[in-house]
């Protein structure tokens, strides 16, 4: 396993906290494909995503390296059509194809994307979509104080949306020592190299830049 699996042990249960209240999935929401049948979430984290999808399509698979992650995701946020599983993004085996493949958060963590995508897309079924959101900075690694001044600026909005206690929750996890070590280890892409690498791994994908991330759309269109 490589360290993100290790990093997000440390910080499983306070992620989970923040994430639940701060993961946005209208982007994965707005671009499912006509058919609902599989889904399959790479890095699936505490399952946030994963539980939103299964009340749409029949059945939804969330794959992630974390035991903690997933143990969080199966505790919380298991149902009769979801299932979690230890398996890492770089060694993707499935005996059934999928109608919607996406992944939140997690793609500057693998260490080869042009064979994830590839397997992805063999593993997509035609008229299906792969939707994926990861960080983009014109910054490769950004500082330690730009996230703590975010943390910051974020406090006092999240106090009215969510109240004090929980604010100061989700403040002290996004300036802890584990959660910051984790963030000095992350690298980004820039908006252009996203445009560099996906563009080609995905001919006729959408993109879409939302502050901190960058969407991508591509669909497996039926060919004739
Ligand atoms: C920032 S978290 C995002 C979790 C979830 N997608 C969310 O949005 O809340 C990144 C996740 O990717 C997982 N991860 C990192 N490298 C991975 C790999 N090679 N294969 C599968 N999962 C991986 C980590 O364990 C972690 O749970």
């Amino acid at each position: 396993m490589g360290t993100a699996g290790v990093q997000f042990d440390k910080v499983a249960e306070e992620y989970d906290f923040a994430a639940s209240l701060l993961n946005d999935h209208s982007f994965f929401l707005s671009n499912m494909p006509l058919k609902k049948g599989t889904a399959l979430d790479i890095g699936c984290g505490t399952g946030l995503l994963v539980h939103e999808l299964s009340g749409h399509f029949d059945h939804v698979i969330g794959i992630d390296i974390s035991n903690e992650m997933l143990e969080v995701a199966r505790h919380k946020r298991r149902r009769p059509n979801t299932e979690y599983l230890k398996m890492d993004a770089s060694e993707l085996r499935f005996p059934h194809l999928f109608d919607f493949i996406v992944s939140r958060t997690t793609f500057h963590h693998l260490e080869d994307v042009p064979n994830v995508i590839c397997k992805m897309k063999e593993l997509l079924h035609p008229g299906g979509k792969i939707v994926i959101i990861d960080n983009v900075s014109e910054v490769e690694t950004p500082p330690a104080y730009v996230y703590v001044l975010g943390a910051i600026q974020e406090f006092f909005p999240n106090c009215f949306t969510f109240g004090i206690k929980s604010a100061a929750r989700v403040f002290r996890h996004q300036t802890s020592k584990p959660w910051l070590e984790h963030l000095a280890a992350d690298k980004y892409l820039s908006e252009q190299a996203y445009y560099d690498l996906y563009g080609p791994l995905l001919p006729g994908c959408t993109f879409r830049r939302m502050g901190w991330a960058m969407g991508i759309v591509w669909e497996n269109k039926p060919i004739g």
